[in-house]
C-alpha cells in the first residue's frame, strides 16, 4: 500500500488571487491530516505564486505528519530549506512560465550541481528525493548520487489520451530499474481518482504525491473526505 503526500499547494492559490488570508493552506493540511494524509507536500516556488514563506514556516510547526518540500535546486531555496528543516526535500526543476512542473530535473546535466546541494540539505539532516523522468539514465544517475529516493513524473502517463497502456509500462520498467538500484520508489504529477490505481500498485511503490485533483474534489466535499477518498483508492 502506497502513502498519501497531500499537496496543499493549489489551496494558496485560491488565497493569492485575492492576495488575501483565506483559505490558509494551513487549515487545509490539518484537514488533509485528519483523512489520513501521510504527508503534507507543499512547493516554495521562486515566484512565490502560491505557498508563501510563512506557509513554510507555520507549517513546519503544526504538520504533525511528513512535510515534505518542493524546491528548485537553488542556493537561496536551498538555504531557507536548511533554515527551516522540513523531513524531505524533493528537487525539482523549475521553470517561471510554467503552469506547473512540467518535466523532470535533468539528473545526468547537472549532475556535479546536485553533489553541493543534496550534500548540504543532507548535512542538515533533510531526506533528499529527486524529481525525475522515467528514464534508465535519469535512475542510474541518481543512484549514484547517494540519494535514498526519487519520485517518478507520472505526468506523460497521466496526460496520455489513447497510450496510457504504453506509459503505464514505462513506469513499471522505471519502478523495477529504481529497485534494483536500491532506491525508494515515489511518483506524482496529473495523478487522479481515475488514473491513480495501476500507479499504485506498481511494485513497491511507497510514496504518491497527490495535489490538484485532491484540492478540486475538496471543493465540493471538503478536504478530509476528499483525502479519505484518495487514501481508500491507493490502499486497494
Ligand atoms: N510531485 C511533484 C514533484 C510536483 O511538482 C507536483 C506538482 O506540484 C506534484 C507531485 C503534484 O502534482 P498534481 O498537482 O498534478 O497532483
Amino acid at each position: 500500500m502506497a502513502t498519501l503526500g497531500v499537496n496543499i499547494d493549489h489551496v494558496a492559490t485560491i488565497r493569492e488571487a485575492r492576495r488575501t488570508i483565506e483559505p490558509d493552506p494551513v487549515w487545509a493540511a490539518a484537514a488533509a491530516e485528519l483523512g489520513g494524509a501521510d504527508a503534507i507536500t507543499i512547493h516554495l516556488r521562486e515566484d512565490r505564486r502560491h505557498i508563501q514563506d510563512r506557509d513554510l514556516e507555520v507549517l513546519r510547526k503544526t504538520v504533525q505528519v511528513k512535510l515534505n518540500l518542493e524546491l528548485a535546486m537553488n542556493p537561496l531555496m536551498v538555504d531557507i530549506a536548511c533554515r527551516v528543516l522540513p523531513d524531505q526535500v524533493t528537487l525539482v526543476p523549475e521553470n517561471r512560465e510554467e503552469v506547473t512542473t512540467e518535466g523532470g530535473l535533468d539528473v545526468v546535466r547537472h549532475k556535479s550541481d546536485l553533489v553541493a546541494t543534496i550534500g548540504k540539505l543532507q548535512d542538515a539532516g533533510i531526506v533528499v528525493s529527486l524529481f525525475i523522468d522515467p528514464e534508465p539514465e535519469q535512475i542510474e544517475s541518481a543512484a549514484s548520487l547517494s540519494v535514498p529516493a526519487v519520485e517518478l513524473h507520472t505526468g506523460a502517463y497521466a496526460n496520455a489520451e489513447k497510450n496510457a497502456d504504453e506509459e503505464l509500462q514505462v513506469l513499471a520498467r522505471a519502478a523495477t530499474f529504481i529497485h534494483q538500484a536500491g532506491l525508494i520508489l515515489n511518483a506524482g504529477h496529473g495523478l487522479t481518482y481515475r488514473n491513480v490505481n495501476p500507479v499504485a500498485e506498481l511494485e513497491g511503490m511507497e510514496e504518491l504525491n497527490i495535489g490538484h485533483s485532491i484540492v478540486a474534489r475538496a471543493v465540493f466535499v471538503g478536504m478530509t473526505e476528499a483525502v479519505r477518498e484518495m487514501k481508500e483508492l491507493i490502499g486497494r
